[in-house]
């Protein structure tokens, strides 16, 4: 494929803010088309982008059109995979929002459906384009702290609430669970900056602060409480982060063994003060810890024989993020990359294996900690 690209993007909530900075390809995409099946959303999107999109409430019209050579796909994690699946077989390359989908075989369709039709499916996970996390894993790469052993990753969410209990999120029929929505970003990092997939997995979690006993219909700004209840969301259409039918799980432990012996655990937690990820990567020569607040990453050496145990080092991310500062840079970066991949063949940041391997651990975990703990087994490709 050459020349500019004809974007259709299907879901306008929340996470399709970011594709008016998409624009700044503007050589190489022009954004042609959207559906959703809220009509405000719709609207506001299409006023947001200053430009003139067509507009449906159905994604189906949209895949019908010829003017239409690629979709996005920012619509709640339920529907990718028939969004996605549906795109390929109309001829459209694929951007679709993390996590893939919300099932193993959800995944593996899609990676089949791709390998069919021979259509790029990109899945966005754009924290491999956040500097943060590009250091840490040249840092890794270069070798500096030996073959990585033991990986600890603590994800502090705050405003998990605001973001996950008001809406679809919430629960286990649209999500499977909070692993894949949120975790399946970690995930991917521990697989990417290790080079080595999970294969086993032993987990712990509970609903420990949301869910209650609200009515499933009761919205926040309906709500006699709303005035001193610490988690309003006083927007249209969000219900109570209380209510009955809240179901999946806001305090999460899990244990990943991946290949080459490598161990990991992983934490996230909903109901943080604040937000930050921290990771931390242990090898045989040395440790490496981050600071998404303060932007550093801290490496320590240990013994080695080599020059390189005589220094630590401090890494400072500069916050001049090329791309501007819409995930530190990431969303735009991401999508350059997807256009390159169309436009230039270039092998792209981010494999759809990749991303299934994230949700495919992301689903062991919330196996395990449904059934006790048990260890489960991560699924092969098939
Ligand atoms: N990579 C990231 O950093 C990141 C950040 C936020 C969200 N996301 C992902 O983006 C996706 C969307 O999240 P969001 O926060 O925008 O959610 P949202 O609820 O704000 O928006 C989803 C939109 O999709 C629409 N929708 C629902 N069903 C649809 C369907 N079948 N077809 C088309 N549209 C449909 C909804 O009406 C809504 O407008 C999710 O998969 C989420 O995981 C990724």
């Amino acid at each position: 494929m050459s020349g500019e690209i004809r974007l259709g993007v299907i879901g306008t909530g929340q996470r399709a803010g970011m594709v008016k900075l998409w624009q700044q390809n503007e050589k190489r995409v022009q954004i042609v088309a959207a559906a959703d099946p809220n009509a405000p959303n719709l609207e506001r999107f299409a006023q947001q982008l200053g430009s003139t999109v067509w507009t449906t409430q159905d994604w189906r019209n949209l895949l019908e059109r010829p003017d239409v050579d690629a979709v996005a796909v920012l619509a709640p994690d339920f529907a990718h995979e028939e969004i996605s699946v549906a795109a390929l077989e109309a001829g459209k390359a694929v951007y679709c929002e993390k996590p893939m989908a919300i099932t193993v075989a959800g995944c593996d369709h899609m990676l089949a459906v791709a390998r069919n039709t021979g259509k790029l499916l990109y899945i966005g996970h754009n924290m491999r384009y956040m500097p943060l996390f590009q250091t840490m894993k040249e840092i890794v790469d270069s070798g500096v702290i030996g073959e990585i052993r033991t990986v600890w990753v603590r994800h502090f969410v705050s405003w998990g609430g605001y973001y996950y209990y008001h809406d679809w999120h919430a629960l286990r029929r649209n999500s499977t669970s909070l692993l894949l929505q949120k975790g399946s970003h970690d995930i991917d990092m521990i697989h990417w900056i290790t080079g080595h997939f999970g294969q086993k997995v032993s987990a712990f979690g509970q609903l420990t602060y949301y869910g209650g006993d609200k009515p499933n219909d009761l919205t926040c700004l309906a709500c006699p409480e709303q005035r001193t209840c610490v988690e309003a969301k006083l927007e249209p259409g969000a219900r109570c982060a209380f209510r009955q039918e809240v179901d999946v799980e806001d305090n999460m432990e899990m244990m990943i063994q991946l290949e080459g012996g490598i161990l990991a655990s992983y934490a996230e937690c909903h109901f943080a003060p604040d937000y930050q990820r921290n990771y931390t990567f242990i090898g045989t020569e040395g440790r490496l810890e981050n600071s998404e607040i303060d932007q550093t990453v801290h490496v320590w050496t240990r013994r080695s024989g080599t020059y390189r145990e005589l220094t630590n080092r401090v890494y400072t991310v500069k916050s001049n993020y090329p791309g501007g500062t819409s995930h530190q840079g990431a969303d735009v970066l991401i999508f350059q990359d997807f256009l390159d991949a169309l436009l230039e063949g270039k092998e792209p940041s981010v494999s759809p294996v990749a991303a299934r391997m994230a949700v495919a651990v992301g689903c062991a975990g919330a196996e395990s900690m449904r059934h006790g703990g048990q260890v489960v087994e991560v699924p092969p490709l098939s």
